[in-house]
């Protein structure tokens, strides 16, 4: 099974904004990343808009060929109304507060399972695929399935830390997480901390992924590697 690379481009802007211009080019690089081999490409534009922008996604819906995915707290209206306006190939939702540096946490999905429910029948009611940031971990997989989903995205940042010491234990609560979700036909998309050195095994044991999320590592790869080549060794991993 194919396991589509969405790039996450949040740190292309960060850089962009941290002149005020338009250097490096957000739009061209997305378009580059697509040509190089990418299948889709994700943004997070937050409240502040200290990375991503708002106009960014507009834009980037105009120019996109592949996947475009949204991620963001469907707590903010302005990102409701976003998505609904953009209607992006999918919307992922994450429970981050506002000022959060990045995700790090899954949704409480049964504390939270009547508001999911609600807001992902919004955006299925405008034909935008959803999916919704969760913990590996059986009782949240699934209220993720209750809420009408989808897709899960499985937060991933506990196996990239667990993996440098022991990668069997470090996969074994995202076997069993990735076991319920396909019992429960829920599609599975993982993100959050996947690099070079452990993306390779997730893929091996978890075959059945639909897509990876990968912002942070792969841009930073770049650096050494240039955009091609890391987009393309990216890949290279998920085969
Ligand atoms: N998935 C979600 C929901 C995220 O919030 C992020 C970070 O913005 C990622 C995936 C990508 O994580 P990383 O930048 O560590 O690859």
């Amino acid at each position: 099974m194919i396991t589509k690379l969405s790039v996450n481009i949040n740190k292309i802007a960060t850089l962009r904004n941290a002149r005020g211009g338009n250097i490096p080019n957000l739009l061209k690089m997305a378009i580059d990343i697509e040509r190089f081999g990418a299948q889709g490409i994700t943004v997070h534009p937050r409240p502040d808009e200290r990375h991503i922008t708002y106009k960014d996604v507009y834009e980037l819906k105009k120019c996109l060929t592949t996947e475009l995915n949204i991620e963001g707290n469907p707590q903010e209206k302005k990102f409701i109304d976003l998505v609904l306006e953009v209607k992006p190939h999918q919307v992922t939702l994450v429970p981050d507060l506002s000022n959060q540096i990045t995700s790090n946490h899954g949704w409480n999905t049964l504390t939270h399972v009547n508001y999911l429910k609600d807001t992902i029948a919004l955006f299925k009611s405008h034909h935008i695929r959803t999916s919704i940031f969760v913990d590996a971990d059986t009782a949240m997989i699934e209220g993720a399935k209750l809420t009408g989903t989808d897709r899960i995205e499985l937060y991933t940042e506990e196996y990239a830390r667990q993996f440098e010491l022991n990668k069997e234990l470090a996969i074994s609560p995202y076997l069993k997480a990735a076991n319920i979700a396909q019992q429960l036909k829920l599609d599975i998309n993982a993100g959050h901390d996947l690099n070079l050195q452990n993306l390779k095994y997730f893929k091996q044991k978890l075959p059945s992924l639909s897509e990876v999320s990968i912002g942070h590592a792969l841009i930073s790869d770049a650096l050494y590697f240039g955009l091609e080549n890391t987009v393309q060794l990216y890949l290279r991993q998920l085969v």
